[in-house]
């Protein structure tokens, strides 16, 4: 499963890290594993669709509502397809004194998007969050698993042309 909303289940490989999650908690407890399990959907398939909801679920024996709770609450699990770069730019206070706004209009000058929005071409999602974790530097942009940091619109731009030759 990928980008279309289907029937959901893990791969053999993703099943047998899933039960080991499951494993770690308590016998009445499963219903905890939630939140691992939902990022192993994401790895999955690149998001959470809902039928990966119900299935996670059903899995760990909780009502469907408790894991689309979890899953809209959290920033981290993307509720519809992202392109092959997910960017989320830090908009807290640290990062907002340090032109976070300056980075944010960039990438969204620069990719033709707004936040929330996708490139044409399914390479770049652009995404608000909140503090990543890495205020002492200033304005901070996460792509995928990579940090970016102290960033200026110049920094932004060199960013932007690497990713596409990739
Ligand atoms: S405020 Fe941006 S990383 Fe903390």
């Amino acid at each position: 499963m990928t980008k279309k909303e289907e029937q959901f289940s893990f791969t053999s490989e993703n099943l047998k890290k899933a039960k080991k999650f499951i494993e770690m908690y308590p016998k009445d407890k499963e219903g905890s594993a939630v939140m691992p399990l939902l990022y192993l959907v994401q790895e999955q398939c690149g998001w959470v669709p809902e039928s990966a909801m119900r299935y996670v679920a059903d899995m760990l024996n909780i009502p469907h509502i408790r894991v689309y709770e979890v899953a809209n609450f959290y920033t981290m699990y993307n509720l519809k397809p992202v392109g092959k770069y997910l960017i989320q730019v830090c908009r807290t206070t640290p990062c907002w004194l340090c032109s976070s706004e300056e980075v944010l209009n960039t990438f969204k000058k620069k990719l033709g998007i707004n936040i929330g929005e996708t490139t044409k071409d399914n390479l770049f999602t652009l995404k608000e969050v909140e503090c990543l974790g890495a205020c002492v530097n200033a304005p901070v942009v996460q792509i995928n698993n990579n940090f970016y940091e102290n960033l200026t619109s110049k920094k932004v731009e060199d960013i932007i042309t690497e990713l596409s030759s990739k």
